[in-house]
């Protein structure tokens, strides 16, 4: 399959909780293409973040705007409902935390919603051949997910060569994302390996001129 043009996608975790709207109205204006939604339920990741009443407020309030929710919980299959309400774009589960992982991934397809599948640091991505068909994104963590502002791991870049030889290796689209410590040094090496979807929360959010950075993530491919 041909290679699909870059997603820049804002991660709300690393925004001014105290003005939520505002935040997301600054990413849009800055030419986010989707919104990224970190889930958390202090099992899964040792950290709590936010959940169904502020993505409802987001999704009402921009309803255009596409949300890429990643759920770092147990028992992810517990939220799909809920989240295929508001409605949500992509709905990523982890590969750690799906016993019944090829289940999961039906029941976000069969609601019209793209399915994504993240991968801890220490997890190899060989297994997604069983899943093959329900996939439509590989997220490479690049940090130990639950917190932002950490530093990002060189040691997944090879395995976000192995994701886009994968995905280029699928009959359908396959978006390769990446997450954690992604910023304008590291996103250049992202992008070279194979990443078609870059998250950054801190580089974006904590720093001036969201879309000078935005510019500066794009110009890693374009
Ligand atoms: C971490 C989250 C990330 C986080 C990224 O577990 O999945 O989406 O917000 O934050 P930065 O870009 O600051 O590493
Ligand atoms: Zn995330």
């Amino acid at each position: 399959m041909a290679r699909s043009s870059l997603v820049v996608a804002p991660s709300l975790l690393a925004c001014d909780f105290s003005q939520v709207g505002e935040e997301v109205e600054r990413a849009v204006a800055a030419g986010a293409d989707w919104l990224h939604l970190d889930l958390m339920d202090g099992h899964f990741v040792p950290n709590l973040s936010f959940g169904f009443p502020i993505i409802a407020s987001v999704s009402k309030r921009f309803p255009g705007l596409l949300l890429d929710t990643h759920l770092m919980v147990d028992n992810p299959q517990d939220y799909v409902e809920r989240l295929a309400e508001f409605p949500v774009h992509q709905i990523t589960v982890h590969w750690e935390a799906c016993t019944h992982l090829h289940r999961v991934l039906g029941s976000i397809k069969e609601r019209g919603i793209k399915a994504g599948v993240a991968f801890n640091p220490h997890s190899p991505i060989d297994g997604l051949q069983h899943v093959a068909d329900l996939v439509d994104c590989v997220l490479v963590m690049t940090v130990n997910p639950g917190f932002g502002g950490q530093s990002f791991l060189h040691s997944q870049l090879p395995k976000v060569r192995q994701a886009r030889a994968w995905a280029d290796a699928q009959p359908h689209p396959v978006r390769v994302e990446v997450d954690g410590g992604v910023d304008d040094l590291t996103a250049p090496l992202c992008c070279e390996a194979g990443a078609d979807t870059l998250v950054a929360g801190s580089y974006l959010f904590k720093g001036g001129g969201m879309d000078d950075r935005i510019t500066r993530l794009r110009q890693g491919v374009e």
